[in-house]
């Protein structure tokens, strides 16, 4: 029997709604791509200058966590490792990691300090399954190593994360893809073997007993994991292509980039707009999932400005529609393309996105609804029930350019 996150582990996950992805590592000194190793054929050695060169003297935890509360985020998810096998913290497992650079501070435990500091934000870790510099993934053979000395590794990594750091939010996995080809000449997504997700599992479930776990794996969820997560994709749009996945009855999560890259890329600067990112968070929210937003630091360990401004943007909007977003599940009422819905009990929130006309007729409204307000002014909004549905109506006037919530109840 695989352990699950406790009930209360749960609900408070899925209470929250909304969370902060930060990617951030050695690869934004290049700057240059997401898998840079990869994606350049970048020896190890190569590579390891990077690490060298990343000085991030600017960063700063109680800024950043600011950033995300100010937000609205309730949860962050950093990089402890990423697929280049750079620690992000002062593992006791390996010398590669932040700590034994000239910056010499470990941001997992800073992070985990600001976050204690406040109270009002949990942080978890990101943990990649690969490693493109551990021998005995990587290098198996030249170095005599065996699949069980890396598992023992990430395991080992796993329980440092979930004893280190406090009451942490989640463990969030990335790096298996069964569909992925092995690449034979850099071996970079090879898998001697199982990851052994029952026994990983089992060890968080028990070590952080309020953490869930989610496998960014691509696939259908496997026993123990708590959050079935959806990258770059709304629950069950596909628009990737690359990830037809049927919903599950777990709690879902929406993972997503503001700009087109994970970590910081010079030039990556198609951000998306405001408007789009409130509606990616109602949008999720009405689908029952989280939204997990990203910012990928400098390699001076600063946040885009621009995404600075959007999140608080988007605090703005928060601040005072959150009722509409914050503790509610999936709506019932049938979406449109221009209206979705987020439920909390009997209270029905529909969320305004765009307006092809005044009225806007909904199906599905359950026949316990009689009545219609504006949540941020309280101003009654006129419904009607027609054959068709409920209509309502919401002049010009009354509307907030980002999204306008009517709540029915
Ligand atoms: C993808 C990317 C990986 C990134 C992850 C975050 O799997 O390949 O680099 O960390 O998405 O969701």
């Amino acid at each position: 029997m695989v352990k699950q996150a406790s009930e209360q582990g749960l609900k408070w996950y899925q209470d929250v709604r909304f969370g902060m992805f930060i990617h951030w590592g050695p690869s934004a000194v290049p700057a240059r791509h997401d898998w840079i190793m990869a994606a350049e054929s970048i020896s190890v050695p190569d590579y390891e200058q990077y690490t060298r060169q990343f000085n991030p003297t600017k960063f700063n935890a109680d800024e950043w966590v600011s950033v995300a509360a100010d937000a609205g985020q309730k949860y962050i998810v950093f990089t402890s490792r990423h697929h280049d096998g750079f620690s992000m913290y002062d593992t006791a497992l390996s010398d590669y990691k932040i700590t034994n650079t000239a910056f010499g501070r470990d941001p997992a435990r800073e992070l985990a300090d600001a976050c204690a500091r406040r109270g009002d934000i949990k942080l978890g870790f990101y943990n990649s399954l690969l490693d493109w510099h551990h021998p005995a993934y990587r290098f198996r053979e030249e170095s005599g190593l065996a699949w069980s000395d890396y598992l023992e590794f990430l395991h080992g990594q796993v329980r440092e994360l979930c004893t280190n750091f406090g009451e942490i939010a989640c463990m969030w996995f990335d790096g298996h893809w069964p569909n992925h080809q092995f690449d034979e000449e850099h071996q970079y997504f090879m898998a001697g073997g199982s990851f052994e997700y029952e026994k990983l599992y089992n060890m968080i479930h028990t070590l952080q007993p309020d953490a869930t776990v989610l496998n960014n794996h691509h696939a259908q969820p496997q026993p123990g994991e708590d959050v079935q997560g959806f990258e770059q994709d709304l629950p069950g749009m596909n628009t990737t292509g690359w990830q037809n996945l049927e919903i599950s009855s777990l709690a879902l999560e929406v993972c997503m980039t503001i700009n087109d890259h994970w970590f910081y890329i010079r030039g990556s600067d198609n951000h998306k707009s405001l408007r789009s990112l409130v509606h990616y968070l109602a949008r999720a929210a009405s689908a029952g999932a989280n939204y997990l937003l990203n910012v990928g630091p400098n390699e001076e360990g600063v946040i885009n400005p621009i995404h600075v401004a959007r999140l608080q943007g988007i605090g703005a909007w928060l601040q005072a529609n959150g009722e509409s977003i914050y503790g509610t599940r999936a709506g019932v009422i049938e979406p449109t393309a221009s209206a979705v819905s987020t439920r909390n009990g009997d209270t029905h929130y529909v969320h305004l996105l765009d307006y092809i006309s005044d009225s806007v007729t909904l199906a599905g409204v359950p026949d316990s609804v009689n009545a219609a307000h504006l949540l941020v002014s309280g101003d009654a909004v006129p419904m009607e029930r027609t054959d068709k549905g409920v209509v309502i109506t919401v002049p010009a006037a009354q509307r907030d350019p980002l999204n306008t919530v009517v709540v029915l109840s």
